[in-house]
């Protein structure tokens, strides 16, 4: 078996995953590597779902039995995991959302219902890049169409990073908020946030971080990245769906409205008007993903108890080595940074003129899971002028052999297709 430096004892770690176990297609062994899409989910976590279910279930905040209590006490006690996981001043600044694109949807309404200095509107720039999410890209369109702000982007260079080159044009002082993805989904570029940020603070813009496809992946640390607001999801970092983040600097969410209103997120109301509980309350409209948030909290402990440092050089290893080994395909160009510097642990790839459609439909009847399409990053594939790509995506628990099956996989895909 190849021996990397830097691997986790995946053996021990794959146990795990009940998951990982599983057979397809008529015995087949699987080859998860669809790891961006959504990770597999620990033991761990799964018990921690079950045993929230099977002894605590109960609402939040507003009862005064021993269940409700105990609920509150679990549900929040996953707010002081969060903060402390991506070591935010406050555990007031963790707000919990259903997913990323809810947490980034917050933050545009908020911007657009905001007095000044916040406020977005006619007179005012939005900039975003040319690699985004589209759950980071919608809801900006959104903003602008509904208040007449320009949306401004960063594009891309051919070997896929972001273009930075006219930085002083994109972002002016007609900029309110800067919202860039940490690591793209789709190219797997880890993104220059130190000279963005710098540009917003010279300007006085706001700045909004994706870490949806960082969280899961790498040390996450707030206040180093110097960022206004940050937004990642639960599902992707070994936790269940249905949860998300936002965490917001204590100051922007104490000034900043609500976006949903309802029930948890209030003072008073009286017929007339209403006033609104602090954050993060103000922004947990109705009964929160309360198992949710326990289970993200599961996850939490989980990937600390490994080390996210450790994690990181896991798949920085593995990244390496499916980089090498894919560029030995004959016909396979990398859509996105051909290094494994500065990238993350997503690859895309064309495989010479064959569907990327037709490319994941005969690896998966190898047991091999892969993402094909544009990745709700179409831009993106417009960039490169291609349809849509394959896309593999690793994990904790993925191993040099799940990349060798990889390529024998597209060995096949290859012969398959003449
Ligand atoms: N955002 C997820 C992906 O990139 C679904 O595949």
């Amino acid at each position: 078996m190849t021996q990397l430096p830097g691997l986790l004892d995946t053996e021990a770690l794959r146990k795990d995953f009940p998951i990982l176990d599983r057979q397809v297609h008529d015995g087949r062994k699987l080859v998860y590597l669809d790891n961006a899409a959504t990770s597999q989910k620990p033991r761990q976590v799964l018990d921690a779902l079950a045993e929230y279910y099977e002894r605590y279930n109960a609402n939040v905040h507003r009862g005064v039995h021993v269940l409700a209590e105990e609920a509150t006490a679990l549900y929040e006690g996953a707010r002081d995991k969060v903060a402390e996981f991506v070591n935010a001043p406050s555990r007031d600044e963790v707000i919990f959302t259903k997913n990323a694109s809810e947490s980034l949807n917050l933050v545009a309404n908020m911007l657009g219902w905001a007095d000044e200095p916040y406020r977005v509107d006619h007179e005012t720039e939005i900039v975003i890049t040319e690699m985004e999410h589209h759950s980071n890209i919608v809801p900006w369109q959104l903003l602008a169409q509904r208040t007449g702000a320009k949306l401004k982007w960063f594009g891309l260079t051919d070997d896929g990073r972001l273009d930075l080159s006219n930085i002083d044009e994109i972002i002016t002082e007609k900029t309110k908020i800067v919202s860039f993805v940490l690591v793209s989904n789709i190219l797997g570029t880890v993104n220059p946030v130190e000279a963005i940020v710098r540009r917003a603070q010279e300007v006085g813009a706001l700045v909004c971080v994706d870490a949806s496809q960082a969280a899961p992946h790498m040390p996450l640390d707030v206040q180093a990245l110097q960022a206004d607001f940050v937004a990642f999801t639960g599902h992707k970092m070994c936790g269940p769906t249905g949860i998300g983040v936002l965490w917001g600097r204590q100051e922007l969410l104490e000034d900043l409205p609500p976006f949903l209103g309802g029930g948890e997120m209030i003072e008073t109301v009286s017929m007339s008007s209403s006033t609104y509980a602090p954050a993060p309350h103000k922004f947990e409209a109705g009964t929160p993903p309360i198992a949710q948030a326990v289970g993200l909290g599961a996850a939490i402990d989980y990937l600390s108890a490994i080390g996210m440092d450790k994690i990181l050089a896991h798949e920085h290893a593995i990244t390496e080595y499916a980089v090498k080994r894919l560029l030995e395909v004959p016909d396979l160009r990398i859509i996105g940074p051909a290094t494994a510097e500065e990238r993350g642990a997503a690859i895309s790839f064309t495989l010479g003129d064959i569907h990327p459609h037709d490319v994941g439909q005969v690896l998966d009847e190898q047991g091999i899971a892969v993402r094909v399409g544009h990745h709700c990053a179409r831009p993106v594939c417009l960039r490169y002028g291609i349809p849509a790509t394959t896309r593999a995506s690793f994990y904790l628990y993925s191993t040099p052999a799940d990349i060798d099956a990889l390529v024998d996989g597209l060995e096949h895909v290859r012969n398959f297709f003449g």
